[in-house]
């Protein structure tokens, strides 16, 4: 039924979409339909421009000289701000004589008052660039430090993503900005979007527009040598959900409906032929280098590779999405009790790579039935010996691989484990509610009692 449905699609995407020329079109007189079809039939890839190399930093002073910029914003954490790879920068700054001031007052996993101060102090200045060094916290705080300091009359909530803001489209012209991640994670170098904590719904959203791509990316895997065990790990399961999500997102031409403008298709547009090649990258990566990278801190070769798999996980989820481990992530993470992981400091919190695994075996469990093939081949491709293994049970084993990797690198026992009991779904599935762009992308349509289904297959994982 499924494969009769697919063919009916094809159809239709060839009517709408064949070309023209004589030459290339095989039925003739193919006419391009002005109707907006029901269901896209593009995809389009953007990416920031990337540049990787073991001490590739020492370039960033060029970089901006080349650009023209005579005062840089930089941001970064309080951490980092001591570390090498901030040292690093401010080095090649000087001495290239490029002048700036530091921010770094980023807090981590920001929130709608860290990003306000942070734009408090980007509009004090008189900025033509900006650089983000640091974390997913640092580089998504600097793309909205950039985007506000840009369009000084703005309402904060007009460019935050629909339900909860308006989700204005970025019209303005921001300035440039660079960004050198020191974790192997978000893949946030690569993309438009910006992550915070709304602290009136506890729930995380963003800002999601092209506009706010860093126009350069450093990868430069010196700067993971520092990273603690736990922030490694967390990070890492990040990259994990990233490409497990992107891989099996709903097909670009089954998402709906097609923009009547180019212009207008959005940033996550669903799984697509380009994307799956970083997913799959990043698969065999993680097989090859997460748990090395973790616990052998010195292991340069490890650490190098999850740099780049996170760099290109990240122009996998730019373009493609995520689903359903990030919508629910983000409540799960929003309304944390006392869970402290350690090397996070004393506050509480769920980071967001720990808060998006948690669910990762019901959320594929439950995707399980819309591709098996996909989904064996993400567990074949993580190490999985799936040749017996029947179509029906496919979800089952993805979860089963993803439960072995989460063992291995000793994540706690879900939901349950980082303090949730079963009273708390209904507020979980309230607070991913909102999150309708992400849980839009799942490859299967969902109910509330869906979620509430995935978040109790998600109380223990073990
Ligand atoms: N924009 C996107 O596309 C996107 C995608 C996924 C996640 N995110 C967001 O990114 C944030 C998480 O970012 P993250 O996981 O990169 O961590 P982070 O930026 O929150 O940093 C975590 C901790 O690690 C420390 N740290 C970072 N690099 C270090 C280094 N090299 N050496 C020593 N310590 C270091 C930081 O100081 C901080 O204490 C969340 O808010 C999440 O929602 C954004
Ligand atoms: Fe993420």
């Amino acid at each position: 039924m499924a494969a009769r449905k697919r063919v009916f699609d094809l159809l239709r995407t060839i009517d709408v979409a064949s070309c023209r020329c004589p030459a290339h079109s095989h039925r003739g007189h193919f006419q391009v339909s002005d109707v907006t079809p029901t269901k896209d039939y593009a995809f389009e890839i953007k990416c920031s421009t990337v540049r990787y190399g073991l001490g590739v930093t020492r370039e960033v002073g060029m970089d901006l000289v080349n650009l023209g910029a005579k005062n840089v914003c930089v941001m970064t954490d309080s951490n980092l701000v001591h570390l090498s790879p901030v040292k690093a920068v401010l080095n090649s700054l000087t001495k290239n004589g490029v002048n700036y001031q530091v921010y770094d007052k980023v807090r981590v996993e920001p929130t709608d008052s860290s990003f306000k101060e942070a734009i408090k102090f980007a509009k004090a200045g008189s900025f033509d660039s900006f650089l983000a060094v640091g974390g997913g916290s640092v580089m998504d705080t600097c793309k909205a430090a950039n985007l506000y300091y840009c369009d000084p009359a703005a309402e904060f909530l007009d460019y935050v993503n629909a339900p909860v803001g308006k989700g204005k489209p970025v019209e303005v012209q921001l300035k440039p900005m660079i960004a050198i991640p020191t974790t192997s994670g978000t893949g946030s170098e690569t993309t438009g979007v910006s992550i915070f904590d709304y602290e009136a719904i506890h729930a995380k959203t963003g800002i999601s527009h092209a506009a706010l791509r860093p126009i350069l990316a450093l990868i430069d895997p010196l700067h993971t040598l520092s990273l603690p065990e736990k922030v490694a790990n967390f990070a890492g399961f990040d990259i994990f959900c990233h490409a497990l999500e992107s891989f099996t997102a709903i097909p670009y031409n089954e998402r709906g409906p097609a923009p009547a403008n180019p212009a207008l298709r959005p940033s996550y547009q669903g799984s697509n032929p380009i994307s799956d090649v970083w997913a799959r990258f990043c698969l065999q990566t993680l097989r090859q280098y997460f748990a090395r990278s973790v616990y052998n801190a010195d292991d340069i070769d490890a650490r190098s590779g999850m740099h780049l798999a996170a760099t290109m996980a990240g122009v996998g989820i730019g373009n493609a999405g995520v689903h359903l481990c990030h919508g629910l992530a983000y409540p799960i993470a929003g309304l944390v009790k006392d869970y402290t992981p350690g090397d996070y400091g004393e506050s509480p919190i769920i980071p967001h790579g720990l808060s998006v695994v948690l669910t990762a075996p019901g959320v594929f469990r439950y995707t399980g039935a819309s591709d098996p093939d996909k989904h064996l081949e993400a567990a074949a491709i993580l190490g999985a010996d799936v040749s017996n293994k029947k179509q029906a049970d496919a979800g089952a084993v993805l979860a089963d691989t993803i439960i072995k990797y989460m063992d291995k690198m000793q994540i706690a026992d879900g939901l349950a484990g980082v303090g949730y009991e079963r009273g708390d779904i209904p507020a979980l599935v309230r607070g991913a509610l909102p999150q309708g762009r992400l849980l839009a992308l799942s490859p299967l349509p969902q109910s509330e009692e869906d979620l509430s289904r995935i978040l109790e297959d998600s109380m223990t994982v073990y």
